[in-house]
């Protein structure tokens, strides 16, 4: 039986990716420290250690169990906008808490790890749809530096032979599983907020800057649903322990449907899906946001033989109207916030 450690497994993507990998007959490990995700979230048949990836300590207690044939590394601080007030916590935890992470696991002479990149590495791209070869630019915040500053330090590692990677640079992650969802507190990602609006929940939704040269002038991102993404990884972990994969291989693959929404086009399919007008309103651009991000996913199809299901902005929303409607208050502990 393969062997998994999930970094982040309590988070929302993590904690679906090692919902999957117990499925598909892997033993699986979660570290986290629970500053963001749920201990409901983590499945019951996952081993749990409670701790940070920059603890020394924690990291070993969640390697007591044996050498992992994978880490898969997501856990991170993940609030772009925050990250320009807490840059130093960002650098800390996503590069320190990382750099010590991948310190302790090739002491342990661990080969494998799939990281959580995102596609912020392209800051704001010369074209859509975004393919691998797209130059990385400068970050465009610090939680952006903190993606690259990984990618390079584990490209470092595997062109010295110590370990394999995939850096797997998701877009928009979106969507719930029957029982997993998306509970981030404060949330900032646009389909809950847009629910939560519609629930009253939140205050009326603002579509940031309708001016942008797009065909309705708001952005436009790539809604990737988070039971595709753990697929993903399924197959990333798979391909990095096959046989035929050398040590110190590399894999950067962009995860996205190859489908952009404008973000007036997300209203209109939570609109649709919950039978109910979205209260919303205008308000001026907000800096460093792309007019629009979609992914060319051939790469991810070829390679790990992907093949997204949710393919339309309506299939995503719908998974998720239903976690949030199922659970209004989010994981436990939810309606003390
Ligand atoms: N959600 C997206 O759309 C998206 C897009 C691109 C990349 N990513 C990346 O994917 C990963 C997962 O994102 P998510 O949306 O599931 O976030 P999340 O906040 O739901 O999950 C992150 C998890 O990491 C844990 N954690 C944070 N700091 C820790 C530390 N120092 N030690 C141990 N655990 C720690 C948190 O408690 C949480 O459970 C992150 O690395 C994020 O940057 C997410």
């Amino acid at each position: 039986m393969p062997t998994a450690l999930v970094t982040g497994g309590a988070g929302y993507i993590g904690s679906v990716t090692a919902r999957l990998l117990l499925e598909r007959g892997w033993s699986v490990t979660v570290l986290d420290d629970l500053s963001a995700g749920h201990r409901a979230a983590v499945p019951a048949k996952a081993r749990f250690v409670e701790g940070e990836i920059g603890d020394r300590g924690a990291v070993r207690a969640a390697l007591e169990g044996g050498r992992p044939d994978c880490v898969l590394h997501f856990a991170a601080l993940t609030y772009v906008g925050h990250s320009f007030e807490r840059a130093h916590d960002y650098f800390a935890v996503n590069i320190g808490g990382t750099s010590m992470l991948l310190a302790e696991l090739v002491e342990h002479g661990v080969a494998n790890f799939v990281f959580s990149s995102s596609c912020t590495v392209y800051g704001e791209p010369d074209s859509v749809p975004i393919d691998e070869a797209a130059t990385v630019k400068p970050a465009v915040s610090p939680y952006g530096q903190t993606k690259q500053t990984c990618e390079s330090m584990l490209s470092w590692l595997a062109s010295t032979g110590k370990l394999s990677f995939a850096a797997l640079r998701y877009f928009n992650a979106a969507g719930s599983t029957d029982d997993l969802g998306e509970d981030h507190r404060p949330e900032t990602h646009l389909i809950p907020l847009v629910i939560d609006a519609v629930l009253g929940r939140a205050p009326e939704l603002k579509v940031f800057g309708n001016d942008y040269p797009t065909r309705d002038g708001t952005c436009i991102r790539d809604y990737v649903h988070v039971r595709d993404l753990a697929d993903a990884h399924v197959a990333a972990a798979e391909l990095l322990l096959a046989p035929s994969t050398p040590r110190g291989t590399r894999h950067i693959v962009n995860l996205g449907t190859g489908t952009g929404s404008s973000n007036l086009e997300v209203i209109q399919a939570v609109e649709k899906v919950s039978g109910r007008k979205v209260p919303y309103c205008f308000a001026p651009r907000r800096p460093g946001d792309a007019p629009a991000l979609v992914a060319d996913n051939a790469h991810a199809r070829k390679l790990l033989g992907w093949n997204p299901r949710y393919t339309t902005i309506e299939s995503v929303v719908e998974t998720a109207w239903k976690w949030r409607v199922e659970n209004p208050t989010g994981y436990p502990g939810g309606e003390e916030e």
